[in-house]
């Protein structure tokens, strides 16, 4: 859904910011009063401009039906307006407070094996239990009513991170309301059943009553039904969001609201939530363990800001050094969160917030960091919080400014949930692992990609991909079609077009509705044996794929084809080219050969090809190509279809991205390497931050930010 214009209450937001939002979590309810004041001093000295406040403070402000203390709050959010520091109110919804599950056990979750999860954690909550509902509403009510005019109050921050711990329940409560959304779905139970495939294995029902969440079965549970049933449990969660958002937006109109999203989480459905927002915030802990941490920052990124139709987002929480969640939890080094924070910001964040202001003393999160740690403010970490923060400040203009992508990579979250169910051809094709095979190559030459919904609008674009659109309407494929035939230029990844909206295979040759935008045809699947990394075996058949999982781990590609390039059609020399994971038996029909494999069971058939279609053309990979090949048509692909990288030349591991707006334009260059580069300063921009003099110097994680204008 394109978003192109952004709600007047986030205008007004950021013009009271003044610029890039600066701060984070703050939670005064784990210190002594006394520490307040230190905190609001420090806040000011690092130049903080919005924190946020309560996340996990019900227990703290009700202590039972109906009784509140909302005096401390009231103390802490006086204090932030009198340091000049706007409020980020959170509605404190996020873990239940002990007397309200021992008066409400059924609030608890359930999962899917029939345990039932404790109280003791966090987010211990049934989505669809109406006791948290009704607790969470009245909750809401009371802050909002309290808070209305309070001069600090300058957005809304509903629930925390929502399904990171709890994502669906399958208990009696749940079972009653998913037959109530399956009633609307579908109106009548033979429409259910036909969806559903019900005549496999006599699973047809002859009335609602008789379904039950995808509880553990004997053996692989009805696939539509784990589909359906992951639609509805997102439904249940953006549910509870809407329901606070309703209560605060009648109370408080002018106040906008937000929920920080969870990075690359499978069981949230950003671009559907993404509409019921004022403004899009998300939580990024890439791990600094991981070589390419910067490529998986930046795919979460492009979902979040290709679900909002462009518009920037707000980094709700990042860590300021180590987490504390990983086995070993490697801190940020000097300068890479500096570096980090500025790849938020050039990938379209408009705030750079922590988790969390100062680092606790005791709970399960004393050992993650704060922007204050536990040594105090002499330390590099608040130095460097220090140093960001007046640096952010000097650039004002950059806030509200947008990333114009050339470049798409479609993603639909039903048919990610349905590509990774059980009883597929191949547990080795994975959704994010396919986005990324695309997306790295594709940061790296420095395109600014969006992740959109194939249903978006895709006028503004150049260059799409599809990698694994495993699931597709045939209203998707018809809109790609015409898309293509108006000029785009789509290329399309295996295993792609092969089901309906409700898991059933389109027959008469794979690709269904795309084949004949692609000119070909897949008559039938050869999935190469894959390594499993539990067992260290090498198998013809998917082991690791467990019903009801939601996660692929353990699954590594195994072995490869190698693929040979016609002559005059390869980009490049592809002696060595090779695919993992996947081959197939293509037909032609109408499309030109690229490629070929030249070993395996599809040896001669063709692995790469390339149509004319209309004023367009559609690529079709039957195969993942190795990096290098991948990069190679890429670079062709997007010459054809004329996208330019916005620098040419960048050194290895330097990112660029061009934000622009109000007839100014910031180019953002970021050095992800631990080597010194330099790049030449293209004409008419001059280095707002970084240094240099006709070329710009980039030290080790070095930035720069230029400026010109428009
Ligand atoms: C997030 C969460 C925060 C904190 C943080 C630690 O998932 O929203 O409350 O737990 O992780 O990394």
């Amino acid at each position: 859904m394109l978003l192109p214009d952004e709600p007047s209450v986030v205008t007004s937001l950021r013009r009271r910011l003044g610029g890039i939002a600066f701060g984070g979590d703050y939670n005064p309810e784990q210190w002594p009063e006394e520490v307040w004041a230190e905190d609001a001093r420090l806040m000011k000295e690092a130049g903080v401009n919005l924190a946020t406040i309560g996340v996990f403070s019900w227990a703290r402000v009700q202590s039972a039906p109906g009784v509140f203390d909302f005096d401390w709050l009231d103390r802490v959010l006086d204090l932030m307006a009198a340091h000049g520091v706007a409020v980020d109110l959170a509605t404190m919804t996020a873990s239940p407070p002990p007397w309200l599950t021992t008066l409400h056990p059924q609030i608890l979750p359930v999962r899917a094996d029939g345990v039932t999860l404790s109280p003791g954690g966090r987010q211990h909550f049934n989505p669809s239990s109406a006791a948290y509902r009704e607790h969470a509403a009245y909750l809401v009510t009371a802050l909002a009513t309290r808070y209305a005019d309070h001069p600090a109050l300058a957005l809304w921050h509903i629930g925390n991170e929502y399904g990171i711990h709890v994502a669906a329940s399958y208990d009696d409560e749940s079972a009653i309301a998913f037959r109530g959304w399956l009633r609307d779905r579908y109106t009548d139970i033979d429409t259910l059943n036909d969806a559903w495939s019900t005549a496999f294995w006599s699973q047809r029902y002859s009335d609602f009553e008789q379904i039950l969440p995808p509880r553990i079965a004997p053996t692989l549970p009805n696939p539509t039904q784990q589909l359906d049933f992951a639609r509805f449990s997102d439904d249940a969660l953006l549910a509870c969001y809407n329901a606070e958002r309703e209560i605060l937006r009648a109370i408080t109109p002018d106040v906008p609201a937000t929920t920080n999203f969870l990075y690359l989480h499978k069981p949230v459905n950003v671009q559907r939530w993404a509409p019921h927002m004022d403004l899009a915030s998300l939580d990024s802990y890439p791990d600094p363990a991981k070589p390419d941490a910067r490529l998986d920052a930046g795919l979460a990124y492009d979902i979040l800001r290709g679900a909002r139709g462009g518009q920037p987002w707000f980094l709700m929480e990042q860590a300021p050094a180590a987490v504390n969640w990983r086995a070993v939890n490697l801190r940020k080094r000097p300068g890479q969160m500096r570096l980090w924070s500025w790849q938020a910001v050039a990938q379209g964040a408009d705030a750079v917030l922590y988790f969390q202001w100062r680092q606790s003393r005791g709970g399960a999160e004393k050992f993650h960091s704060g922007m204050v740690p536990h040594t105090g403010e002499q330390t590099r970490t608040f130095a460097e919080v220090r140093e960001l923060g007046a640096e952010l400040a000097r650039v004002p203009g950059l806030a509200g400014t947008r990333v114009a992508a050339p470049v798409a990579l479609l993603l639909d979250w039903d048919s990610w949930w349905a590509l990774e169910l059980d009883s597929r051809p191949s547990a080795a094709v994975d959704q994010l692992g396919s986005l990324a095979h695309f997306y790295a190559p594709l940061f790296e030459s420095g395109a600014a990609v969006d992740v959109v919904h194939p249903d978006a609008d895709l006028d503004g674009y150049r260059l799409v991909i599809a990698p694994n659109l495993y699931l597709l309407r045939p209203e998707t494929a018809q809109r790609l079609d015409a898309w293509v035939r108006a000029g785009g230029h789509l290329a399309v990844s295996f295993f792609s077009g092969v089901v309906d909206d409700c898991d059933r295979v389109h027959l008469g040759g794979y690709l269904g509705p795309l084949a004949e935008t692609l000119g070909v045809s897949v008559e039938e699947f050869v999935p190469l044996p894959i390594q499993d990394a539990v067992n260290g075996t090498v198998t013809g058949v998917a082991g690791a794929a467990t019903p009801n999982s939601w996660s692929r781990s353990g699954v590594v590609p195994g072995s490869s084809v190698r693929l040979a390039f016609d002559d005059g059609a390869g980009p490049g020399d592809h002696a060595e080219a090779t695919g993992t994971i996947w081959s197939e038996a293509v037909h032609l029909r109408g499309a030109r050969q690229i490629a070929r494999f030249a070993d395996g069971d599809v040896s001669g058939w063709p692995a790469v090809t390339r149509h004319d279609r209309g004023a367009g053309t559609a690529w079709y990979l039957a195969t993942r190509p190795d990096a290098a090949t991948t990069s190679a048509l890429l670079r062709r692909m997007l010459d054809e279809a004329g996208v330019e990288p916005p620098l040419p030349d960048l050194p290895e591991g330097v990112q660029v991205s061009v934000r622009q707006g109000q007839g100014e334009r910031y180019v953002i260059l970021l050095n992800h390497s631990t080597r010194r580069q330099t790049v030449p300063l293209p004409d008419g921009l001059t280095i707002e931050i970084g240094d240099g003099a006709g070329e710009v110097d980039l030290p080790a994680f070095g930035v720069a930010v230029l400026r010109g204008s428009l």
